[in-house]
């Protein structure tokens, strides 16, 4: 989109006033948590836009954090200029996570709708690995900075052959504003294969939304990021947390492949719900194939 001289791009880079590392120290990545699940969001440097601009489509990027929208992306819709830039404007979300973005595509509806933004389509780029194999290399990444598969496990993060294809979705969104089809009411990303919910991890991302949320208030009153006070209620938590993990997740799968026969309607309505708006037809795929 950037290289097409029909598009006028402006690209807001959100910076929190303070930064985030990477790689995470322990503690600073578990001490993320609270705020994140109650969407308290750190204060941002000021932003290049003045609240004046008339955008015909926002895209809007981000990752997942404890199952809830990243702090910065959270920051920038909670902004005062929010409303102002995305009122009545259609908006295409784009998450690039591990592969547990459902309850945070929900929180991210309820923080667009604040605004008045439209949300017309959703892609969501995933780790492509094992479920139980990212546990461990995705943590492993962000806390070592090492992506590099190791003991028999996969590479941590997205495969960038998958990066490489979501250009298809600049492809398709570049013929889509010259047609000005971004002003109805309809996805712009349809039958590209935009979004694979997966319903089966519902159960577990209910389970962690909770615990987050609950933990999270204690831990908040307790201090707020970063307070030392925080330390030793936060250790136990990251524990508990490892333990929830290896029982809840593999259980509450294991109880689901038993009981699936008589869930198959639900589950499917469910895919279905969690794919809007964009779903996850490919029958427009081959028009953009690289
Ligand atoms: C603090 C933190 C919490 C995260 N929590 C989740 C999560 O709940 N679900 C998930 O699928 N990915 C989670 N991730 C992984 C990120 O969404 C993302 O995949 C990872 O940071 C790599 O993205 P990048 O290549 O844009 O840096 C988390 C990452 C961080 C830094």
């Amino acid at each position: 989109m950037q290289g097409n001289p029909g598009i006028n791009v402006h690209l807001e880079v959100l910076r929190p006033k303070q930064t985030y590392p990477f790689p995470w120290p322990f503690f600073q990545f578990f001490d993320a948590f609270p705020e994140a699940a109650h969407l308290v969001a750190p204060e941002l440097e000021p932003l290049s836009l003045t609240g004046e601009e008339d955008f015909d489509l926002v895209v809007l990027f981000y990752q997942v954090w404890f199952l809830a929208p990243a702090l910065p992306v959270t920051a920038f819709l909670q902004h005062p200029l929010a409303p102002r830039l995305l009122k009545g404007k259609p908006v295409v979300t784009v998450i690039a996570c591990r592969n547990m973005w459902l309850m945070a595509h929900e929180k991210m509806k309820g923080l667009l709708a604040s605004t008045g933004a439209r949300l017309i389509d959703n892609v969501v780029l995933t780790d492509a690995s094992n479920v139980f194999a990212t546990l461990i290399t995705t943590p492993r990444w962000l806390l070592t900075g090492k992506q590099t598969g190791f003991l028999g496990l996969p590479r941590a993060g997205i495969a960038p052959k998958e990066i490489l294809r979501a250009r298809r979705f600049g492809l398709a969104l570049q013929e889509a504003l010259a047609a000005d089809a971004e002003k109805q009411n309809a996805p712009l990303l349809a039958g590209l294969g935009a979004v694979e919910a997966n319903p089966r991890l519902f159960v577990s991302e209910k389970a962690g939304t909770r615990s987050f949320y609950l933990w999270g208030k204690l831990l908040r009153a307790v201090g707020g990021p970063g307070q030392r006070g925080r330390k030793p209620l936060l250790f136990f938590y990251v524990i508990f947390l490892v333990a929830l993990i290896v029982t809840v997740v593999p259980v509450s799968l294991m109880l689901q492949a038993l009981i699936r026969p008589f869930l198959r309607k639900r589950l499917a309505e469910m895919k279905h719900d969690f794919e809007l708006p964009s779903g996850s037809g490919n029958e427009r795929m081959s028009r953009y194939a690289i």
